[in-house]
């Protein structure tokens, strides 16, 4: 007997928040790969985003690109309703837009601060209100998902790994944490389903530095017991898992795709 429980996306529309690059990008093209039509959302790289968007109907899937900036009401409306025109009901949101702006803290100023709670933390929880919405406007149909409507926010290891440098980043993390833990105990009675990803050093533009030469490689290795810095692929297969129904009883987690880095590997041999 097959299990009813499936990966298939067929039938399903996604909204992939900062989706030009990145783990956005690659979330895209996975989730179009099993059968969802995808929104690719970008706020400041729209060649990027028709890139993916091409991509993805090379491989015979469906998707389309809106521009706007998580952090605006209105325009987060506005990509609910452009991506509802184009596929009609939203069943997966991927709130994924996300940027660092690093600096010692006794030195950041305040716009750095705010631009970045702005867009990780405020932006997200504007895209999760809109996703609510539009799951509870209309019923449940179990020949599509089992849930109303499945969120996964971005998190990352830094929503417990404490991160010198990066206060603004590391507040946005810790705060997505409550807040989807939160939203996920409001909604799940109302079968809707909210996760987070916990990424750790995963190969992308926002860490480049972090990776982009042999020698800060084998630094950045010396964090990672699996001995390897993530592909975005890593994340986007997770995505697909906790948007489709193997994961349907899985709600308020914070899944930690890291290679270990959270299993504080300098305790490995001391303390
Ligand atoms: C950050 C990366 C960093 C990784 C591990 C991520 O959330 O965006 O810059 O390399 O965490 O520290």
């Amino acid at each position: 007997m097959t299990s009813r429980f499936t990966l298939d996306l067929t039938g399903q529309v996604a909204i992939v928040t900062g989706a030009s690059s990145g783990l956005g990008a690659a979330s895209a093209k996975a989730l179009a790969g099993a059968g969802a039509r995808v929104c690719v959302n970008y706020h400041r790289d729209e060649h990027g985003a028709h890139a993916v968007r091409e991509e993805i109907e090379r491989a015979g899937g469906k998707a389309i690109v809106v521009g706007v900036n998580v952090a605006h009401e209105d325009r987060v409306e506005h990509l609910f309703a452009k991506t509802k025109e184009a596929f009609g009901d939203v069943h997966i949101l991927v709130a994924n837009a996300g940027l660092q702006k690093d600096g010692a803290s006794d030195t950041l100023s305040l716009k750095d601060w705010n631009t970045v709670l702005d867009v990780n933390l405020t932006g997200q929880f504007l895209c999760c209100r809109e996703a609510i919405r539009e799951f509870l406007a209309r019923g449940r149909k179990p020949e599509v998902s089992r849930a109303l409507g499945k969120i996964i926010c971005m998190s990352s290891v830094h929503q417990v790994i404490p991160w010198g440098g990066h206060v603004n980043y590391a507040t946005s993390k810790g705060g997505i944490m409550l807040m989807m833990k939160t939203l996920a105990q409001e909604y799940a009675g109302r079968g809707i389903r909210i996760n987070a990803i916990c990424p750790g050093a995963i190969k992308t533009p926002i860490n480049h530095d972090a990776w982009g030469t042999p020698d800060a490689e084998t630094k950045l290795k010396k964090l990672i017991p699996y001995g390897r810095v993530g592909d975005p692929e890593d994340i986007a297969n997770a995505v697909v898992w906790l948007a489709s129904d193997l994961s349907d009883y899985v709600t308020g987690a914070s899944l930690f795709v890291d290679g270990g880095m959270t299993l504080y590997p300098g305790f490995e041999d001391n303390g």
